[in-house]
């Protein structure tokens, strides 16, 4: 059995990302959201021994050790993977930057993960796993967008923790990549007028929405044995955005 810890299960891409991978065989997904949605809720009862579910708010750092390793997933579990997917925005122009956001999003975004990180790789560590780390990024951190810098700044933040802690861990078949994702339509991009959605896909080649399956199902090949010789890598799948 492959046990994969995921954040951010409940809707979106964590939803797709783990209703993918409990299609497959001998996989058991331990998500974390704050809360559940009816979608979650229902691929619960489904799958109630592949899938375990805990609330956990990703900024309360302190707790991730007991709670998320000790009490949720068990230090006596082997992880075999590790996809941190939840993130929040916060959108608005670099005048208008105020700390207290900046810093709620940066705990939830980039605090909370690297802590995670740490944990997960001392799980891979202890019972000698091979395991694979996907860190979900963002195009934004590429290409740049009016009032995304504080949000694209958090993901460039991960993509470089991402690449040395593939650079650090690779001898032990530790792997770690970055997904980076182009804009999909979920909760999280909702608030975005047609009009700044245009303007995103414009830049993209296809000029479509980036899809859930598409990001999810790349995510789901990185975690596995035919991606072992990947890591340290950006991937982007963004519908062409060049
Ligand atoms: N949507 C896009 O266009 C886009 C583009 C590029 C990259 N991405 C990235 O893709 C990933 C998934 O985004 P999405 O669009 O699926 O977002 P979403 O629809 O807003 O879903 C976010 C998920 O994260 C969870 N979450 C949020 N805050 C949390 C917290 N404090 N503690 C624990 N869980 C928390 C949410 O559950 P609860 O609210 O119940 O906690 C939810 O399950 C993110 O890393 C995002 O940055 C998204």
């Amino acid at each position: 059995m492959k046990n994969i810890l995921i954040s951010g299960v409940s809707r979106g891409l964590g939803l797709e990302i783990t209703k993918s991978l409990l299609k497959k065989e001998n996989i058991c997904v331990y998500g974390f959201s704050r809360a559940k949605t009816k979608e979650f809720e229902f691929l619960k009862e489904k799958n109630p021994e592949k899938l375990k579910w805990m609330s956990y708010d990703m900024s309360n750092i302190s707790d991730i050790r007991n709670k998320i390793f000790k009490e949720f997933i068990g230090l006596k579990t082997p992880l075999h993977g590790f996809v941190n997917n939840a993130a929040i925005s916060y959108d608005d122009i670099i005048t208008n930057l105020n700390y207290e956001p900046l810093l709620k999003m940066y705990k939830i975004n980039v605090f909370g993960p690297m802590m995670i990180t740490k944990h997960v790789i001392r799980q891979f560590l202890l019972h000698n796993v091979k395991g694979s780390i996907v860190h979900v990024s963002s195009i934004s951190a590429h290409t740049g967008y009016k009032g995304l810098a504080m949000y694209a700044s958090s993901k460039g933040a991960l993509e470089a923790f991402s690449k040395n802690s593939a650079r650090e861990w690779g001898e032990r078949g530790i792997r770690s990549n970055s997904l980076v994702a182009g804009f999909m339509e979920t909760d999280m991009s909702s608030t975005l007028s047609v009009d700044q959605k245009n303007r995103i896909f414009k830049r993209t080649s296809m000029k479509v929405p980036t899809t859930k399956r598409s990001v999810s199902e790349t995510i789901i090949f990185l975690l596995s044995e035919s991606a072992e010789s990947i890591t340290g890598q950006n991937i982007h799948v963004d519908s062409g955005t060049i």
